[in-house]
């Protein structure tokens, strides 16, 4: 399979989706990273895979189309059949997603549908939950929805802060994130509605 990855920050999911296709877990070649924040630490990170890197300034587009239709046009050469998104921060259009339908995963630092959008972590700590962790989606139109691939659970401790939470999450994002790429590579998933089947082959 021909992945794209899309990133906006540190890229550590970024990272640990190129070490599974490196090592063989994820039957994929990465072909292209897109971030949407010129400098942000996942361009690095892509160029010393020997990545080509896209960089879209959402500031240098006067509208989200405009700024869409470049990030299409220039990866439409990879002819991806999976986009990644591992920390992306732009939400794409009804007309982006059905470029790539059922093609767009996403992670999310919370157990959806639970605290969708921005500090999941933090929205979790506020209302007092004991048990956290992340969610592995397809992407669909709505925020953080879509069907969910694999999920991973983590105790919420009681001393926790959104930053402490986080980095547990974090430890558990990475290895959920390669499992559900690995099966959609593996062509082990399927979509019946809003439940996706094959992930407890
Ligand atoms: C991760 O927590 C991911 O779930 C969320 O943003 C963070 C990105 O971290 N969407 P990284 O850039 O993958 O390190």
């Amino acid at each position: 399979k021909r992945m794209v990855i899309f990133a906006s920050g540190r890229g550590s999911n970024a990272e640990a989706l190129h070490e599974a296709v490196e090592n063989g877990t994820i039957n994929a070649e990465i072909k292209a990273l897109v971030t949407d924040i010129p400098g942000a630490a996942c361009i690095d990170k892509a160029k010393s895979w020997g990545v080509p890197v896209i960089v879209a300034d959402r500031k240098s587009f006067d509208s989200k189309q405009a700024f869409e239709q470049y990030i299409l046009d220039a990866i439409a050469p990879y002819a991806a059949d999976v986009i990644c998104l591992a920390g992306f921060m732009r939400l794409l259009s009804s007309d982006f997603i059905s470029h790539y339908e059922h093609k767009i995963i996403n992670i999310h630092p919370a157990l959806l549908p639970s605290f969708r959008g921005l500090h999941a972590q933090g929205q979790a700590v506020a209302a007092g939950v004991k048990i956290a962790g992340c969610t592995v989606h397809f992407v669909v139109p709505d925020m953080d929805a879509g069907p969910i691939i694999l999920q991973s659970a983590v105790p919420v401790l009681e001393d926790d802060t959104e930053d402490t939470l986080a980095a547990r999450i974090l430890t558990k994002e990475h290895p959920t994130y390669v499992r559900a790429v690995q099966l959609f590579c593996d062509d082990k998933l399927t979509i019946d509605g809003n439940v996706v089947r094959g992930t407890q082959g």
